[in-house]
């Protein structure tokens, strides 16, 4: 079977399949409540799923306050990885906040966390400020990266 995959704006309807991504991709994962509200009651808040045969395998978030764009989280399916839907991923949010009249990107990432800071870069993120102790769950500073778009 050829596989199809889509990207499209988040609704609830989809929280239970980004919620399982977040789970299998981050130390501490949002909770579906969390998802929802942003949904629901966050003005700022922009949210976009990648399924692939109707099946969730990637979201990104992103909050846009007066054209400056924040990725909030980003995160492929682990069985998905490495298959280059991360680098869609990422294309088509930041076309979305061109679209929507953003003109910089910016967001933090773990100073472990190469994989991601090497897909940002390949987008043209350049090095920002650290931010010290930032991630609560084992003090690790956060880079931040930034790019015009
Ligand atoms: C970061 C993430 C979204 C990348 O998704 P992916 O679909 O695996 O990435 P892709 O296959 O599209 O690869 C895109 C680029 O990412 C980087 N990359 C991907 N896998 C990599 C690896 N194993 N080692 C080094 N760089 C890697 C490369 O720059 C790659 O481009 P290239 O293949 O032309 O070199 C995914 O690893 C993920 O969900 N990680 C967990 C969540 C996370 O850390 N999110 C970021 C929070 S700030």
């Amino acid at each position: 079977m050829n596989s199809l995959v889509g990207i499209s704006k988040m609704s609830v309807h989809d929280i239970e399949g980004v919620y399982r991504v977040e789970l299998q991709s981050f130390a501490t994962p949002w909770t579906k409540e969390a998802f929802y509200y942003e949904l629901t009651n966050n003005p700022y808040a922009h949210y976009l799923v990648m399924k692939e045969n109707e099946k969730t395998i990637g979201y990104c978030g992103i909050w846009i306050v007066m054209g400056e764009a924040q990725i909030t989280n980003i995160a492929v399916d682990p069985a998905c990885r490495g298959r280059k839907l991360g680098d869609l991923l990422l294309g088509k949010a930041m076309e979305y906040c061109k679209m929507v009249g953003a003109t910089s990107v910016s967001l933090e990432v773990r100073i472990s966390n190469i994989v991601a800071q090497s897909l940002y870069r390949k987008h043209g993120f350049q090095n920002g400020g650290i931010r010290k102790k930032y991630y609560v769950d084992n003090n690790e500073d956060a880079l931040v990266m930034w790019v015009n778009i």
